[in-house]
């Protein structure tokens, strides 16, 4: 059993975290640090297991740069020290099904035959959806990926800023993402909180738990 963190510590970082607006430059992710993260997001569970997804990690100043005009002008995407892009697959087909149970019949060290049941179910699953459901679904999963990485950032002590305000489009053709067969859904920059940053000491607005939270 790994250490558990206690009530006050989890909810001390979550209310530590806060978007970030502005991140620090010049301040950069230790790499122990960023492999743990990089690690959250490959561990997030998915419907299925079917992991419809793909993490792109934007190194490359070049690109980066490139990025503040389809944001919005928001500038955590060239600040911050890491650029997580979330993308998901723009087809979940037969092949990669095929893929996800030969990787499980190998990781468990079970035959692939005695699968067939679950692939049953996993194929039933997805041929029943148009490709706009299939595609809203594999949303859905991968804001699971985003919620992981920004509490698990949190507990790091790393800033994050979840980002819907970019154009994934424009995303799609300069990271060249369309042609890998995945389109963006949503950012995370993650680093370290620049001090002038006003954002960082704003009080949380959230609607009282006594609202938000019904026991039946
Ligand atoms: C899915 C999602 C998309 C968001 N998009 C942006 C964004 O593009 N730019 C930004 O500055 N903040 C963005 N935010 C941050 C929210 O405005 C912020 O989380 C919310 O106001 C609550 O504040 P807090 O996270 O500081 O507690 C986004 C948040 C989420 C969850």
């Amino acid at each position: 059993m790994p250490n558990f963190t206690t009530a006050t510590d989890l909810l001390d970082r979550l209310k530590w975290r806060y978007a970030t607006k502005k991140f620090d430059p010049d301040r950069k992710i230790p790499d122990a640090d960023w492999q743990a993260l990089a690690s959250s997001l490959v561990l997030t569970p998915s419907s299925l297991g079917l992991q419809p997804w793909k993490f792109f990690i934007v190194e490359s100043a070049e690109l980066r740069a490139q990025l503040p005009e389809h944001s919005f002008g928001q500038t955590q995407v060239i600040d911050a020290s890491h650029l997580v892009v979330f993308a998901i697959k723009t087809e979940v087909d037969s092949a990669y099904v095929d893929a996800y149970l030969n990787r499980m019949a190998e990781v468990r060290n079970t035959d692939r035959a005695s699968l067939e049941p679950f692939e049953k179910m996993v194929r039933g699953f997805l041929s029943g959806k148009s490709q706009d459901e299939l595609q809203s679904w594999a949303k859905l999963q991968a804001y699971i990926a985003l919620g992981q990485f920004m509490g698990s950032a949190a507990h790091l002590g790393i800033d994050t800023c979840p980002m819907e305000g970019f154009v994934p489009a424009e995303y799609d053709r300069i990271l060249s993402l369309t042609e890998k067969g995945y389109t963006a859904v949503v950012l995370c920059p993650a680093g370290y909180r620049d001090p002038s940053d006003r954002y960082a000491s704003l009080p949380k607005v959230r609607f009282s738990n006594d609202e938000m939270l019904e026991i039946l």
